[in-house]
């Protein structure tokens, strides 16, 4: 595999990827066994191709329904600002929640989800998570299911972009510096 130019090095493969999936979808299963119905909260667009490998592995009824935000724009420097682009299209009132998101940065989007849902009396919320920065654990922010620690780099592709690109990459991968900074 020849990565693209602008890719410093593939952090996690697909085949690693697709096989954490594996895992983290049987702990879903299992721990909502007993629920009659989930509603995945799939956060556009980087949870997309996470999102579609998850859910293909859920025997625990579910529907997925999708929220778009806006956090940084175009540049990879956090505005500290989030915006709903997309609201949900199902009422999650006295619904089991689970929010699926691609990356857990400043934790900035998390929170304002979690403060967002909670407000619309949700049955149970929790947060699946694929990739997380290291050193940015936030102990009143506990993701419950997470699928990879990765360095504090910018990261693209499974999902994640740097302005709109390389979103579409099977693996995730370090940008170069030189890209983004
Ligand atoms: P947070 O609010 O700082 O946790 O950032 C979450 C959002 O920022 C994610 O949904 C991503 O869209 C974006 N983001 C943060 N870090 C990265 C990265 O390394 N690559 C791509 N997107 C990122
Ligand atoms: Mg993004």
């Amino acid at each position: 595999m020849n990565p693209h130019s602008d890719i410093e090095k593939i952090l996690v493969d697909e085949k690693t990827i697709l096989n954490r999936i594996d895992e983290m979808a049987a702990q879903i299963n299992t721990e909502y066994a007993d629920e009659d119905n989930i509603i995945i909260v799939s956060i556009l667009k980087g949870a997309f191709m996470f999102t579609s490998d998850l859910v293909k592995r859920l025997t625990v009824p579910h529907i997925v329904d999708f929220m778009a935000l806006s956090t940084y724009g175009e540049k990879s420097e956090a505005s500290g600002e989030v915006r709903v682009i997309m609201d949900l299209r199902h009422p999650v009132q006295n619904q089991h929640v689970l929010i699926v998101e691609d990356i857990f940065d400043t934790g900035l989007t998390l929170q304002f989800l979690e403060r967002i849902l909670q407000s619309r009396n949700v049955a149970s919320l929790k947060k699946c998570v694929l990739t997380q920065k290291e050193g940015r654990e936030n102990p009143s922010l506990n993701i419950d299911y997470l699928g990879f620690t990765i360095p504090d780099v910018w990261v693209v592709g499974y999902g994640l972009d740097y302005a709109d690109k390389h979103r579409t990459l099977p693996y995730i991968a370090e940008l170069k510096q030189e890209v983004y900074l």
